[in-house]
């Protein structure tokens, strides 16, 4: 049985003066997941958003808030992001020197624990705490930004995590450069979410971002031999 196909729209793209609006807006427009883009200017070259901003958009959606944690370390923090209202906590592997401290904490806030990987970092790096995940998060970019491109080597990292993963229940997301040209390709390698900010921002408006969503969905949907 393979798991269910999920868009991630990335708030990163968003119009940040208007984030509420825009988390309903997507939200109204098709989006399953609100992927939350948490930057600290240390651990990536960029500085977004804290747990402050997203308790602030609590209120605006029932959504799975998927928080994609880029900062070091994570650890002291990981607490102010559960009461924020965070569904699914996600650090990053190479963020700091015990991971399975880290996911052990996330669980026990009782949220979903997630590990990204970088684009140059193996999937082996992951393998003894596959007991531990909920998720696994592959940027296809260097993180820090949006709006850049897909680097295809992650494809086949795709492929091989879908394999290490057998029957367990983890959801494998996808991250960075997603577009109904990529979104396919990740898709029949095995992922099943896919985040896409400013592929899904483009336009103003819900009825831009349904448009948008969809043919990120119908692409990827017929990838996966199901019907779009
Ligand atoms: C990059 C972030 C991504 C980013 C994706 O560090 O983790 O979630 O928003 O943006 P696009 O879809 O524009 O590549
Ligand atoms: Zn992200």
């Amino acid at each position: 049985m393979s798991r269910p196909l999920l868009i991630a729209p990335s708030v990163l793209a968003a119009d940040f003066s208007r984030l509420g609006e825009e988390v309903r807006a997507v939200e109204q427009a098709g989006a399953d997941w609100i992927h939350l883009d948490v930057m600290d200017g240390h651990f990536v070259p960029n500085i977004t958003f804290g747990p402050d901003v997203i308790k602030a958009l609590r209120p605006h959606s029932k959504k799975i808030f998927d928080t994609h944690l880029m900062i070091a370390p994570c650890d002291p923090h990981l607490d102010a992001f559960a009461k924020a209202g965070a569904d699914i906590i996600t650090v990053h592997v190479e963020a700091g020197p015990h991971l399975h401290r880290s996911l052990q904490a996330i669980r026990a806030l009782g949220k979903k624990a997630g590990v990204s990987i970088n684009p140059a970092t193996p999937e082996s790096a992951i393998e003894y705490v596959l007991d531990q995940l909920d998720l696994i998060l592959v940027m296809s970019v260097n993180p820090g930004f949006g709006g850049q491109v897909f680097i295809p080597a992650v494809i086949e990292k795709i492929a091989r995590l879908r394999t290490m993963i057998g029957g367990r229940p983890i959801d494998l997301e996808v991250d960075g450069g997603i577009t109904p040209e990529t979104a396919p390709k990740v898709t029949a390698a095995g992922a099943n979410v896919l985040v896409a900010g400013s592929a899904v921002f483009k336009g103003a408006g819900a009825d831009a971002y349904r448009a948008n969503i969809a043919a990120i969905r119908n692409a990827a949907a017929l990838a996966r031999g199901e019907a779009a």
